[in-house]
């Protein structure tokens, strides 16, 4: 009897190892692809000079920092997806930015904003 108690006893400390094992963190380390300074600087560069960019003499909300990017993310998709021409509409007075360009900020802001 008390040989069974024992392989009882071993039994349910071995089923609450192989538990708490399974418990382990799911690792979250998926890479970024779309980066501040590999794709956004350049396409705010680009796109919203001058105007948005004060060493370029630009008078508008600042967006030559990553910072700001960051947190004008929500504003900047909100206005480059208006119909062009339309009040709000960014790039003002230009040409829409191309599809690809939009889904470039919109991976950026899903993927996290790297900088
Ligand atoms: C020809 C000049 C010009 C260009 C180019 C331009 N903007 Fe603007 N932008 C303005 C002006 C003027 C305002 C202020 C009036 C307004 O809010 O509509 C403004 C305001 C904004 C705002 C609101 C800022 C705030 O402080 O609330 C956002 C966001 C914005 N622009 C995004 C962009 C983006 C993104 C681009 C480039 C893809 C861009 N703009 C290109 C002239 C420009």
């Amino acid at each position: 009897m008390k040989k069974v108690f024992t392989l009882m006893v071993c039994a349910l400390v071995v089923t609450a190892l192989s538990c708490s094992k399974k418990t382990t963190a799911v690792s979250d380390t998926k890479k970024a692809t779309v980066t501040y300074a590999l794709n956004i600087q350049p396409l705010l560069e680009s796109k919203c000079a001058p105007c948005h960019l004060p060493a370029k003499g630009g008078n508008k909300t600042d967006f030559s920092t990553y910072e700001a990017a960051k947190s004008y993310v929500d504003p900047m998709l909100e206005r480059v997806q208006l119909a062009a021409g339309t009040k709000g509409f960014m790039p003002m007075k230009r040409e829409a930015l191309s599809a690809e360009e939009i889904a470039l900020l919109k991976k950026w802001k899903e993927e996290g904003l790297a900088k």
